[in-house]
């Protein structure tokens, strides 16, 4: 009887104000805990295609970014992340659409509603000088970025929105192309397979395909005098670097583990998850380095850094496995991408030099964390993401969890996790699960002391 009450108020609710097949519109973010305003709600995107054309002169963009999306809701408008620049035109299914802007949000109304599960194109016609910034979730500027000789683009977690218009968060993967035109004698490397060159008077395309799904924030475009350097990588990957003219030889050099370090990971992380490889190096020092998906980005700065620096090395590319492939479903979950990528330089420095070597790598690590009591799969909202223990009490916290289960199911584990969670997304819960069902093992405690406690547990030792 209640119930029955309930419905006919219900309906009558829904054929007047609220009528409940009326389209809504999107949320303006995907409801992050860590980063809220990132990404929106109500649709999916396939496929971004980024042309853009770039003054080297000024530092200006002329650009379009067409959006192939599928909508997840019936929408009477819907968010895009976009920051600064100016929008000339902006449509969707070929009709001049509405759009407001406020901070790093666009709303955008379509002039026909979408329907759930309708595929639409957004086509947004931009131009201005991309500008970088700090978000309050790390103190480096993010984004499109410019130097002396050349532009890189750096923009983990929020600075996609700096140079193309996004659904800015790592739960909506998409696939790309970049077509980057420039003045000779410059050259562009984006992410992906270099598919096309087009020669024009004084000035060339580049045209880029990256066919894996990628997360925004590991798209990137570099301009500089570079040599791009191939080589074979195992079972027929190809390796392709981008290194400055100035200093190639000394990065072809530099660089020259990488075929073997796929190797060292493809067997105990599983197969490369992605369709080719390699680095761009900038002609300019950076303070970081950062996982680009298929293509990392060092600094120049790195080539000086003897064995810390191939520690570096190896810690991006084995974040094609963590963060790029295996993405974590929420800011928070970053330990998945730090922890791991931070473990994996141990486990580089164990196989190049022997064991002895791990140890002095965990032991820095366990100095560092000094007196920091960030929970690791907690860091506090408003802090620094990448902070100290993400990284270093991350890496401690698997070698912890090898230690508890043994050599052979924790290498079952985290390959049954990149197999599982491949091209999608991750949660600390993920993890644990897989590392509770492959050791057969209750490892609560365990995780609770390293991962949710905030006091430094001491060294682990066997
Ligand atoms: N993920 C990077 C690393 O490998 C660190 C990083 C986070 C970063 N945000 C960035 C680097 C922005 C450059 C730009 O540790
Ligand atoms: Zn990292």
């Amino acid at each position: 009887m209640h119930k029955l009450i309930l419905v006919i108020l219900m309906m009558t609710v829904a054929s007047g104000v609220l009528a409940q097949g009326d389209p809504q519109p999107g949320d303006p973010g995907v409801g992050d805990s860590f980063l809220p305003g990132l990404g929106n709600g109500g649709y999916d995107v396939q496929h971004y295609t980024i042309d853009l054309d770039v003054d080297m002169n000024t530092g200006a963009i002329d650009a379009t970014t067409t959006i192939e999306a599928n909508a997840t809701q019936d929408l009477s408008a819907f968010n895009l992340d976009f920051r600064g620049l100016e929008v000339v035109e902006l449509t969707v299914n070929g009709e001049v659409a509405e759009f407001e802007r406020n901070r790093s949000e666009m709303t955008i109304t379509p002039a026909a509603p979408l329907g759930v599960d309708e595929a639409f194109t957004v086509v947004v016609t931009y131009k201005g000088v991309p500008n970088s910034f700090e978000d309050s979730a790390i103190p480096i500027a993010i984004g499109w970025n410019r130097y002396d000789t050349g532009i890189y683009v750096a923009s983990e977690p929020s600075g996609a929105a700096t140079w193309f218009p996004a659904n800015d968060h790592p739960l909506d993967k998409a696939t790309f192309t970049f077509e980057v035109t420039v003045d000779d004698p410059y050259v562009v490397a984006a992410n992906g397979m270099l598919i096309e060159t087009v020669e024009g008077d004084a000035e060339t395309t580049y045209i880029f395909e990256a066919s894996d799904p990628m997360a925004t924030y590991l798209a990137t475009v570099n301009v500089a005098d570079f040599i791009r350097v191939e080589e074979a990588g195992p079972n027929g990957l190809l390796i392709r670097n981008y290194f400055p003219a100035v200093s190639a030889a000394q990065a072809e050099d530099y660089f020259s583990d990488t075929a073997e370090m796929i190797e060292y990971f493809n067997g105990i992380f599983g197969p490369y998850p992605f369709e080719v490889y390699g680095v761009v190096v900038a002609d300019t020092n950076l303070g970081f380095a950062l996982e680009t998906q298929t293509m990392s980005l060092f600094g120049e700065n790195v080539l000086e850094n003897g064995f810390n620096g191939q520690l570096t090395i190896a810690h991006e590319l084995a974040h094609q496995w963590f963060g790029d492939s295996v993405s974590p479903a929420d800011w928070q979950h970053i330990w998945l991408n730090e922890g791991f990528a931070s473990y994996a330089m141990v486990l580089w420095a164990e196989y190049k030099n022997g064991e002895g070597f791990a140890d002095v790598v965990l032991a820095n690590f366990h100095e560092n964390l000094g007196s920091s009591t960030v929970p690791v799969a907690e860091p506090p909202v408003g802090g620094n993401l990448f902070n100290v223990a993400v990284y270093f009490r991350g890496a401690l916290a698997l070698h912890a969890l090898r230690l508890e289960v043994g050599d052979e199911a924790f290498f079952n584990i985290l390959r049954t996790y990149t197999n599982r969670f491949h091209d999608s997304n991750a949660t600390t819960e993920d993890f644990m699960a897989v590392a509770e069902e492959v050791s057969g093992m209750e490892l609560d405690e365990m995780f609770q002391t390293w991962l949710y406690k905030r006091d430094v547990p001491p060294f682990p030792e066997e």
